[in-house]
């Protein structure tokens, strides 16, 4: 066998000192083997018999061979495991069995100690008889490309997997990518929105946003933890946090935007809960303020009224002044406890018939009712008595009337109804033909400090109510028409006195204290 060869030209001197070199076309041969011997990565040949006829110098180099050490050897008799060798020889025998061409790929440790994945093609060439003359063999080591393409598995099982939306535009807005926490969180699945305009889900107020998003990464910036408001597909507003970068192509050109999106919504929601319940600790910090210094004067005015009755004993028109001074400043001073106070009512519950405590309280109101000329109209249909404490039931109703007349201030019918709703419910409607209340504000009343008055409103009053509602085992509901039909119903439901005589047999929400 001829000397080793490491170029084309020496191996055509040992391709024909080879013993299993055919001479009948040399000529043909001599071309393709020349052919292979360019080629950068492994170019071999084989005969019929499976045994190599040519290996370029790349394949001599791995299996750490001479040219002479190979040729004439099938793949069993050289530095293969076993199995490989085995299936490889397989393979090659397949091509001049079956004629055609075989594409695999397979590990391999080269005696050197490499590691690679290499891809191989094993090709027939044929003779003028149209037989198999022998098969020629090329490898490519393709470990960079698997090593990529694992890279790449990772990075979209990453994306995959991600919480956050993950979604990829080209330049004028489009969406080309879509993962799926971007269908979790917007609501739309990829076929819907790959190819369609990110305009979708953006409010269409906010749509100014996008533009200035896009020209920042044409400029080629970067936009991090952007918060913003998206609209998922049912409508819905969820807030996000933006991180926004360019996608540049392999030249530098920026070509895209990718946008990771985190759904906010549940910690903003946790963020204002928090400002409320400081806005509520504010309140009753203020509140417990407020009423001490409000009760000192109150209590001294009380002193004061009863030394006057001690000393006009004589004239009883003054007497009964006085007498009604004091149970007026009483009263004042236990709604100072309630509202500012917050509820540290000791007021005794009772037996209380909500029309007459309806009609005390319009008689508090009557001078604006009339003033505006407001219609009023009363259905009381039944007697029967709530168990609970009148003060804070007073409030109750007071709050609700003042609403009413302060919707009117041009007139209009008030309408005030006690009615039973069933044996264990009595319900109190307080309705009127003001200005009605906007359905964007309607789940808003009943939260402290919401008003729409300005500062002659201070926002708690429907707020207390529900909470005093509450307290007596009740609920309360509103129901409004925005102008132009204008007109809100409020009703408050609370629970029957079982037996009115037994003060012991009431609600057990409606707890007995003692004043
Ligand atoms: N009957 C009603 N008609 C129209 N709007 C109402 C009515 N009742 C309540 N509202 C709306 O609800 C808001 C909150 O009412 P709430 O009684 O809690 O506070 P306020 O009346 O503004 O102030 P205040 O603390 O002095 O009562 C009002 O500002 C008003 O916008
Ligand atoms: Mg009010």
């Amino acid at each position: 066998m001829a000397t080793p060869a490491s170029n084309g030209d020496s191996f055509d001197a040992t391709l024909a000192n080879s013993s299993t070199y055919l001479m009948s076309d040399l000529d043909r041969q001599l071309r393709v083997f020349k052919t292979l011997s360019s080629i950068i990565d492994f170019a071999y040949t084989f005969d019929s018999d499976g045994r190599f006829l040519y290996a370029n110098q790349a394949l001599l180099d791995l299996l750490g061979l001479k040219l002479d050490q190979l040729v004439g050897k099938t793949f069993l008799e050289l530095p293969y495991p076993h199995d490989l060798a085995v299936k490889l020889h397989a393979q090659v025998q397949q091509v001049f069995d079956t004629q055609q061409k075989v594409i695999d790929e397979t590990t391999y440790t080269s005696p050197s100690g490499k590691d690679g994945c290499y891809e191989y093609i094993f090709s027939p060439v044929f003779d003028d008889h149209g037989r198999v003359e022998l098969v020629v063999g090329s490898t490519r080591e393709v470990s960079h490309r698997k090593l990529n393409e694992k890279v790449h598995g990772h990075l979209a099982a990453i994306i995959e997997s991600s919480d956050d939306a993950i979604v990829s535009k080209d330049l004028n807005g489009i969406v080309t990518s879509w993962n799926p926490a971007a269908e979790r969180i917007f609501g739309y699945i990829a076929a819907e929105m790959v190819g369609a305009s990110i305009l979708r889900i953006i409010p269409p107020e906010l749509h100014f946003e996008e533009d200035r998003i896009l020209s920042k990464i044409r400029a080629g910036e970067r936009i991090e933890h952007y918060e913003t408001r998206r609209i998922r597909k049912s409508g819905e507003t969820v807030e996000v946090s933006l991180t926004v970068s360019p996608i540049r192509d392999s030249a530098g050109k920026v070509i895209g935007t990718s946008k990771i999106a985190r759904n906010i919504s549940g910690r903003k929601l946790l963020e204002r809960m928090l400002v409320q319940s400081e806005k509520i600790a504010t309140m009753g910090r203020m509140a417990a303020t407020v009423s001490h210094e409000v009760n000192n004067p109150l209590e001294a005015v009380i002193n004061l009224i009863y030394l006057a009755r001690c000393n006009s004993t004589d004239n009883p028109a003054v007497l009964e002044y006085l007498e009604t001074a004091e149970q007026e400043i009483e009263r004042v001073s236990h709604l100072t406890r309630q509202t500012l106070g917050y509820y540290r009512d000791t007021g005794a519950h009772s037996n209380v018939a909500l029309p007459d405590l309806v009609r005390d309280v319009l008689r508090i109101y009557q001078t604006k009712i009339d003033a505006r000329q407001i219609i009023l109209q009363t259905d009381f249909g039944t007697a029967r008595p709530v168990y609970a404490s009148k003060g804070e039931l007073t409030q109750v109703l007071s709050n609700l009337i003042a609403n009413a007349v302060d919707a009117m201030p041009d007139g209009g019918r008030l309408y005030l109804r006690v009615a039973e709703l069933n044996d264990a419910q009595i319900e109190i409607v307080v309705q009127d033909e003001g200005s009605g209340i906007a359905p964007e504000n309607l789940n808003k009343i009943f939260e402290p400090f919401f008003t729409t008055k300005g500062n002659l409103g201070t926002g708690i009053g429907l707020w207390v109510t529900k909470q005093l509602v509450e307290k007596h085992g009740g609920q309360i509901a509103v129901a409004s028409n925005p102008p132009p039909l204008k007109g809100t119903t409020m009703r408050v439901s609370l629970p029957l006195v079982a037996d009115s005589t037994d003060p012991a047999s009431a609600p057990s929400s409606a707890n007995t204290r003692t004043r």
